[in-house]
């Protein structure tokens, strides 16, 4: 049985705090540091477990990684990675050995590896990971990767285990179906292999991390509209690699200090790429007039800044179409803020909810109704009828490290206390989060641990 743990609404939220590091970013620069040429130094990576099973992922494939005061030699698990920058040395664009990889909870990296590993001169691999994991589509990169020459295989043509073939690739143009950043960020990995260009038209924004990060290690890789293009590349080089904390962790202390009145929150150091930061976007549409944002300025090609937040009244809105893929992981958020507002609010074209880490217009729907929220499921969304707030009560995790964290806010915010099971899911991407969110609480915190 997993951890359960209970949040009480303690009072106001006040303090400073910097959230972890980026997941999507430490991602990205696990695989391009080991595709590319030499040691690149990665600066603030972010040890969570989806992180982790990206370092086991690219040593398994070749790279060799060290902490530097690990004495050079040193396999890095979660302990050691410390605040000490991490080194991984590259196996080359094209030098990527065989391996069975076991991608954990990762959908990024499931997602994203495949480009990669496709269009190596030679080798076999296998993808597969937890019982989440093989629920979720791969045939989204299957598909494109196949037009591109690319020899795979997966269960029932569309689920993990995936089986990749070494093949050689070719450039094609491809309209993603739906907006996603990992699909997208798939064929760019393959684009770097393949002869001729690749063009990639996003239907919507979507964040675009790899872009940025591939550019900075020496690809061309530029953008026409709503069109990606890349050429293919012979080496990459990142060199050194900054990750800003991540917006996504933040957002659960932006949402909970905009609903605990008499807050004061302050969230250092947070990445602002314009394509992840949605929820401030929809926070505004809903009333939120407490939040100010301080820009100092990129680190590692990416715009960071603080953030302040305050209390704030919410009403309803309407939420869709492009606000979509920019607070795609924030959804939850949106739909537990909605239940303090006044009127209602609906979410639309967010369809690609049920294919997260859980179905997660059925989890969140599931989980604000237990707590006494008015909530209705839709296809592609949910509409939420603001109730001036919630009054707590017990939910499940279901493994899903959003939905755990999800239930923690609801708790500070709520009447009575929420009670989470399966509490340990936030490791995924946030493990300190129940001691963050107890620094921020009045009071002595009574985040105590059952079951
Ligand atoms: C991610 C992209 C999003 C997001 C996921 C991380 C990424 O998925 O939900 O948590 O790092 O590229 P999709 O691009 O599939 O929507």
């Amino acid at each position: 049985m997993s951890d359960g743990a209970r949040f009480e609404p303690l009072g106001p939220l006040r303090g400073a705090l910097r959230p972890p590091a980026d997941k999507s970013i430490s991602h990205r620069a696990a695989m391009i540091a080991a595709m590319g040429e030499g040691e690149t130094e990665v600066v603030g990576y972010l040890a969570a477990a989806d992180t982790l099973s990206t370092l086991t992922a690219v040593q398994s494939v070749g790279a060799r990684l060290r902490a530097p005061e690990a004495d050079g030699a040193a396999v890095v698990t979660g302990d050691g990675l410390g605040s000490a920058p991490l080194r991984i040395s590259g196996v080359g664009l094209r030098g990527a050995r065989p391996a069975t990889i076991d991608v954990g909870n990762a959908g990024t990296l499931l997602r994203l590896l495949p480009g990669w590993l496709a269009g190596q001169p030679e080798g076999r691999w296998t993808l597969d990971g937890d019982e989440s994991i093989r629920r979720r589509p791969v045939d989204r990169v299957a598909e494109p990767l196949r037009r591109m020459g690319a020899r795979l295989g997966a269960r029932e043509e569309r689920l993990p285990p995936l089986e990749i073939e070494a093949a050689p690739l070719h450039g094609i143009a491809y309209e993603l179906p739906v907006a996603s950043a990992q699909v997208k960020s798939c064929l760019l990995f393959a684009a770097l292999l393949a002869t001729g260009e690749t063009r990639v038209v996003e239907p919507l924004p979507t964040r675009d991390h790899s872009e940025r990060m591939l550019r900075a290690a020496g690809a061309q890789v530029s953008r026409d509209g709503d069109t990606v293009v890349v050429a293919p590349a012979g080496r990459l080089e990142p060199g050194r690699i900054v990750v800003p904390a991540d917006f996504s962790s933040a957002a659960f202390f932006i949402v909970a200090a905009t609903l605990v009145p008499g807050s004061k929150v302050l969230l250092r150091d947070v990445g602002l790429n314009p394509t992840r930061v949605g929820l401030l976007t929809v926070l505004e549409r809903m009333g939120a007039g407490g939040i100010e944002i301080e820009p100092k300025g990129e680190e590692g090609g990416e715009p960071i800044g603080d953030i302040r937040i305050g209390h704030s009244d919410l009403h309803g809105c309407e939420v869709g179409g492009a606000d979509v893929p920019l607070a795609i992981d924030e959804l939850p958020l949106v739909a537990l803020a909605a239940c303090f507002a006044e009127g209602t609010t609906t979410i639309r074209d967010a369809a690609e909810l049920r294919r997260k880490e859980s179905d997660r217009i059925s989890t969140v729907t599931d989980a604000l109704r237990a707590l006494g929220g008015e909530v209705e499921p839709t296809e592609d969304g949910m509409v939420v009828v603001g109730t001036d707030g919630l009054r707590g009560g017990t939910i499940a995790s279901h493994g899903d490290h959003r939905i755990a964290m999800l239930g923690a806010v609801a708790g500070v915010a709520s009447r009575d206390g929420v009670e989470v099971a399966g509490m340990d899911a936030a490791a995924v991407s946030y493990p300190g989060f129940v001691a963050d969110l107890g620094s921020l609480q009045d009071g002595p915190w009574r985040g105590d641990r059952s079951g």
